[in-house]
């Protein structure tokens, strides 16, 4: 894209705070090295301003699609008309595709663009027995992608214990031939060891989890991405582990976006 013009399509994120997103460079540099007249912008919309942001985007016939993120993915289920599986599974949705009549449809691809990660760098889920730390919207969609590539066990553990039990006990139902259980801090006996807490985005931060019990035959998956190197992946490092970054889950999830909302 060289200039806006009048038939210019738009596409948005649509977050609160919304200083730190980077998608908007990932998708106008992607536009442009494409030549697709279309640009992404951001909007900062809070909580109580969610549904009339909604109407709003009901109404704009030149909007593509929008991405949303914190603190709007289980919020904004409701204001969609149209949710896909996995997003009601979530309970959560990132993405929303305006139809041209105006309809909005969504979905979630937190949980498939970790897994496309994994994959993008050479890592098969499958057959693996997974530990993950957090039950929160990002945790629930990857314990699903994850389930369903097949991952021989999953071990889930949360500062609310209550989160991880709820979470688990929908595995077992949708997933009965999956081990599926809630555990403590020691990741010890599993292959891939998977944050998807907040931990990490602050240099404060505690650990998500014992790194203690790492070993070196460990894989070690963030999914934070700034900073790139988190607390935890420097200790798995140091034990010897192989560490997977969080940026991998946001590329991925790029491409399934994009295909999405027609951008
Ligand atoms: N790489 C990517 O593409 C990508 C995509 C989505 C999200 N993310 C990152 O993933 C993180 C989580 O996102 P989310 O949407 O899942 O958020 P969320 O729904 O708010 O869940 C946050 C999770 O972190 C845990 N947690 C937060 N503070 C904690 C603390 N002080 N001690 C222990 N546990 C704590 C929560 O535990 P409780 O349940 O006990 O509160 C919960 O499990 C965010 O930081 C975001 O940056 C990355």
């Amino acid at each position: 894209m060289s200039e806006i013009t009048g038939s210019t399509r738009l596409f948005a994120i649509v977050a609160d705070p919304i200083g730190h997103v980077r998608t908007p460079q990932v998708f106008n540099t992607r536009f442009a090295a494409q030549g697709t007249d279309a640009v992404m912008v951001p909007i900062q919309v809070d909580a109580a301003g969610l549904p009339a942001a909604f109407a709003a985007f009901r109404a704009m016939r030149n909007l593509g699609g929008f991405i949303v993120t914190v603190p709007h993915k289980t919020s904004a289920v409701a204001l969609c008309d149209e949710v896909s599986e996995v997003g009601r599974e979530v309970g959560a949705v990132n993405t929303v595709r305006r139809e041209a009549d105006g309809r909005l449809v969504a979905d979630m691809f937190d949980g498939e663009g970790f897994v496309a990660g994994l994959r993008s760098q050479a890592i098969e889920p499958a057959g693996r027995r997974i530990y993950l730390a957090g039950a929160g919207g990002a945790a629930n969609a990857i314990a699903l992608s994850l389930a369903r590539a097949g991952v021989a066990g999953l071990t889930v553990a949360n500062r609310t214990t209550r989160k991880a039990e709820e979470l688990v006990e929908r595995l077992r139902k949708r997933f009965p031939g999956l081990d599926a259980r809630s555990g403590g801090a020691s990741p010890a006996g599993h292959d891939l060891v998977v944050n998807a807490t907040s931990l990490g985005l602050s240099p404060d931060d505690a650990l998500p989890l014992d790194v203690s019990a790492l070993t070196r035959d460990m894989i070690v998956a963030e999914i934070i991405m700034k900073p790139e190197e988190t607390r935890l992946l420097r200790e798995a490092t140091r034990r010897g582990c192989r560490v997977h970054l969080g940026r991998h889950m946001l590329d991925c999830q790029i491409e399934l976006m994009a295909r999405f909302m027609g951008g």
